[in-house]
């Protein structure tokens, strides 16, 4: 069991603390938090999510939630305490969720109807210059095509919004569309008027929280659609955020914020408090996801998770595949657990899950030695505050040799008062901590890892430079005199555009193949998650600086949490064009156009390895918006392929009535080869394996194509296509085709992914004959979990 922060970096110093737990302390620590202490009591009451057969309702219910409210009110009290109703769910199931007692519940479980039980499950989060980066041009391109993502509305899960931000400005919007049944809720700090034609709705799910013992109020959190963390704020402006002009990051990332749909509107479903962490109990998001459908969202976007279990057992995935019933496209992070194999969150096949890369945005502070006889060098620094400091006593504490340089302890306050310490080689972070405590002015610290400091790291005068860099600080030092001691002049807040190689593969982005379904390759491909700016809570101190905080309305985060929102805002704009497209085609469009080249025209890296990264990594590739609007071809998937797909994992009558909702569902063809946009093959223990896929392609042009297969196989893999060459007539026509692959694994390098060796790759790509279009599939193969 994994428990993951989607979000990095973006905790408040209380959340610091926990991070530094390990993951499974810090669950034990949650659980202990959150479980109201009735040990030894055999009567203990919790909450609980209560499948029900909709079709056996008795006759005199007009109505299942007058049905659910009868079957509670007969059960008898236990230690002088009836069942609390939480929610009755319309949409993501049939049933509702309820705080019984275990003698309740078991008197529940025997009365007709019931289904399956499950006991609450708590889940946690897991952020310009992105348009630019994605290539979003005003001019040309996907955003006028998309009119910006006009009449779009996307539905965030998550902690809230802050509705002041000017990012949810309604300048120049036109009215809320009509279909629009959603509603903007009163709370702590918040009513309708905090809504307008940008924020088209906004509600709050707490009751299933609020029955764990949590007390919301006692962190600040609001009982309200509010923000109060920061990171709903940043989601929703990431996906479809107004400009918003001189936006920036304490100087750095200076410039106007802009969503990705900047017309799409935007609907707040918020279940995450900051309460002792920062958690969601399951019923809530349920209740969110069952309440967006109702109101009618056209695309949902999540950045938290739950503990991986199976399908019928995930809040997330259930809700995801009514919502996928009712062509509404969702988009989930894929989860902070990386970077080894088999960390994949929100791995379903009907949802579009979404790894992080970085952007060719870097902050950096200029570096000047002493009289400059040596060239000024940028180091990179995050510092929020322009700052330049001239001649400042540069100090590198060399002469001792019993103790590193910047080990704890190794500076002593007389020596570096009033100057920059210099370190060498070492544990970054732990040397910031002693620079801090030692009283010095601020560091310049020698290190290969810079690309990994986040914001907070910069909490005061600090600037990471190369080794190579370090060597010339050293040298300079170890040869001034005290005659012509060393100085160093240092300008903060440079923001370094068009940097390079761009993008990467974040080293946190978690990793396939998915331990749940390992036979469809996740995650689907990568958007940007990596320092991201976007609009943030004001509420409350969120920078570091010294011993304080500084507040802001913009903040730099990264995290899966970010690129789930860059993908939905993108899915707004393809929808937009592509108004009778279905999730899947839109999926299918993002991922076989998605790009695999970095600015440097080389392979994606991993930016943990500095080697490739793999389909295992990124999917398809990266998201490229443009080419996505016009993919040529898309592998389609409609709601009876995901049903045969359920009944190929040999789930039971009463698992797929949990998720389908119906006890009629059929299994026209079990298989577990769907129509994917991906291929993949499990290994299973063995080097060797043969496994045939089958696949229809559908023309979403108009007027007819011939296509011809081109596959790219490495060594020990080889693949078969028949037929090799696809003709359609027109729009809409649709051409089959299967695929063998055989896999040798004696023969092949194997990809490696961090240190798991994991099986090899190649690429399907369909061309189309005199034309441009160039539809691209990975094909993976992998060891079985
Ligand atoms: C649901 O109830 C209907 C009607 O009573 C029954 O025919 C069906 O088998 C039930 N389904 C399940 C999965 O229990
Ligand atoms: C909402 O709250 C604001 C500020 O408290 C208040 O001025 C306004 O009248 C309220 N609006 C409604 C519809 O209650
Ligand atoms: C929650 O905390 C607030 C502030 O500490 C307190 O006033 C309130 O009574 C608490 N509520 C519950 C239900 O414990
Ligand atoms: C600059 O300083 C270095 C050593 O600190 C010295 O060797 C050099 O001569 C100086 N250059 C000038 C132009 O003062
Ligand atoms: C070197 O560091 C050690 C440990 O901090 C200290 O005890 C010792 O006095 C230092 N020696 C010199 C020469 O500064
Ligand atoms: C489902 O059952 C069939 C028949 O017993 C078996 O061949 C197949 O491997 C099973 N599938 C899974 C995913 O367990
Ligand atoms: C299942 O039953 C519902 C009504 O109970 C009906 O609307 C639906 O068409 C049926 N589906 C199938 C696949 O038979
Ligand atoms: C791998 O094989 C084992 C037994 O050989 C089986 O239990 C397991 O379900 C298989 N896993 C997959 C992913 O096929
Ligand atoms: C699979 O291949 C690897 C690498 O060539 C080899 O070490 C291993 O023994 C092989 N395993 C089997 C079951 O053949």
């Amino acid at each position: 069991m994994s428990l993951v922060f989607y979000s990095l970096h973006s905790m408040s110093p209380a959340m610091e603390l926990l991070s530094h737990l390990s993951l499974l302390s810090f669950f034990l620590v949650s659980l202990l938090l959150m479980t109201p202490s009735y040990a030894g009591d055999e009567e203990h009451r919790r909450s609980y999510i209560i499948h029900m057969n909709k079709s056996a309702i008795p006759d005199p219910f007009a109505a299942h939630h007058s049905w659910y409210e009868w079957i509670l009110s007969s059960l008898p009290e236990s230690d002088g305490e009836s069942p609390t109703h939480l929610y009755t769910y319309n949409h993501v199931m049939n049933g509702f969720s309820a705080v019984l007692s275990s003698s309740q519940l078991a008197q529940l479980e025997r009365m007709p109807g019931h289904i399956a039980t499950y006991p609450e499950t708590y889940g946690q989060l897991h952020t310009t210059r992105t348009p630019h980066f994605l290539g979003l041009n005003r001019h040309v391109g996907l955003w006028p095509t998309a009119h910006f993502g006009d009449d779009m509305i996307i539905g965030i899960v998550d902690t809230g919004i802050w509705p002041e931000s000017e990012s949810f400005s309604d300048d120049g919007m036109p009215p809320v569309p009509a279909r629009w049944k959603g509603a903007c809720e009163t709370g702590t700090e918040f009513n309708s008027s905090n809504c307008n034609r940008k924020l088209i709705g906004a509600r709050s799910f707490s009751k299933g929280l609020k029955e764990s013992g949590l007390n919301i109020s006692t962190t600040g959190d609001y009982d309200s659609p509010r923000d109060f963390f920061g990171h709903g704020t940043h989601t929703s402006s990431t996906a479809a955020g107004s400009p918003a002009r001189n936006a920036d990051y304490f100087g750095y990332a200076p410039g106007t914020a802009i969503g990705i749909a900047p017309m799409a509107r935007v609907a707040m479903y918020k279940v995450l408090f900051a309460t002792d962490s920062l958690v969601s109990a399951s019923t809530d998001v349920l209740a969110g996801m069952d309440q967006a459908i109702a109101d009618g969202v056209d695309l949902m976007s999540l950045s938290l998770g739950f503990p991986e279990d199976h399908f019928y057992a995930n809040p997330i995935a259930l809700g995801a595949f009514a919502a996928l019933e009712k062509g509404i496209f969702v988009s989930c992070s894929a989860g902070n657990s990386g970077p080894h194999a088999y960390t994949i969150h929100n791995g379903a096949p009907w949802i579009t899950t979404v790894g992080a890369g970085t952007i060719d945005r870097d902050y950096a502070a200029s570096v000047t030695l002493g009289n400059g006889s040596i060239a000024p060098f940028q180091g990179r620094s995050i510092f929020p505050e322009s700052l330049y400091t001239s001649g400042s006593p540069l100090y590198y504490g060399h002469g001792n040799t019993s103790k590193e340089t910047c080990d704890s302890y190794a500076l002593d306050p007389k020596d570096v008062a009033g100057k920059f310490v210099f370190c060498s080689f070492g544990d970054v972070n732990s040397q910031m901590d002693e620079v801090s405590r030692s009283g010095a002015v601020g560091g310049i610290f020698a290190t290969d890892s810079a690309q990994f400091l986040n914001p907070s790291d910069f909490y005061m005068p600090f600037v990471a430079v190369s080794l190579q860099d370090g060597e010339k600080v050293k040298e300079y030092i170890v040869t001034s005199s005290p005659a012509s001691p060393a100085t160093v002049d240092i300008t903060f807040q440079l923001t370094v555009l068009g940097s390079k190689p761009a993008p990467q593969v974040a080293d946190f982005s978690s990793r396939g193949p998915y331990q749940i379904s390992p036979w469809i390759l996740k995650p689907d491909i990568l958007a940007p998650g990596v320092n991201i700016l976007a609009a943030w809570a004001p509420n409350r101190g969120w920078q570091p600086i010294g011993n304080d905080y500084l507040v802001t309305d913009f903040a730099l985060v990264s995290g899966t949490s970010m690129s789930s929102p860059h993908l939905v805002g993108i899915a707004a704009l393809v929808r937009a064009v592509h108004p009778d497209w279905s999730p899947a085609a839109i999926r299918s469009a993002l991922m076989t156009t998605a790009y695999l080249i970095d600015n440097t025209h080389g392979p994606i890296l991993d930016m943990i390895t500095g080697t490739s990264a793999t389909p295992l990594d990124f999917g398809g590739g990266h998201v490229n918006p443009t080419k996505a609007m016009d993919p040529g071809l898309v592998y389609d998937i409609g709601v009876q392929d995901y049903l045969d797909f359920l009944c190929g994992l040999n789930y039971t009558s009463d698992q797929m009535m949990v998720i389908t909702r119906k006890s009629n569902y059929t299994c026209t063809n079990p298989s577990l080869d769907l129509n994917y946009p991906s291929f993949m093959v499990i290994l299973n223990n063995t080097n060797s394996t043969t496994t045939r896929f089958t696949r229809v392609l559908t023309n979403v042009e108009e007027g007819p194509a011939v296509y011809r297969a081109v596959v790219y196989a490495p060594t020990g893999m080889s693949v078969v296509v028949k037929p090799e060459t696809l003709k359609f007539e027109g729009e809409n026509s649709r051409q089959g085709f299967e695929m063998r692959v055989e896999i040798d694994m004696a023969k092949t390098d194997m990809v490696r992914i961090e240190s798991d060796y994991i099986g090899n790759y190649g690429y399907l790509s369909w061309h189309e004959v005199g034309g441009k279009h160039v539809v691209r599939s990975p094909i993976v193969s992998a060891y079985g979990p």
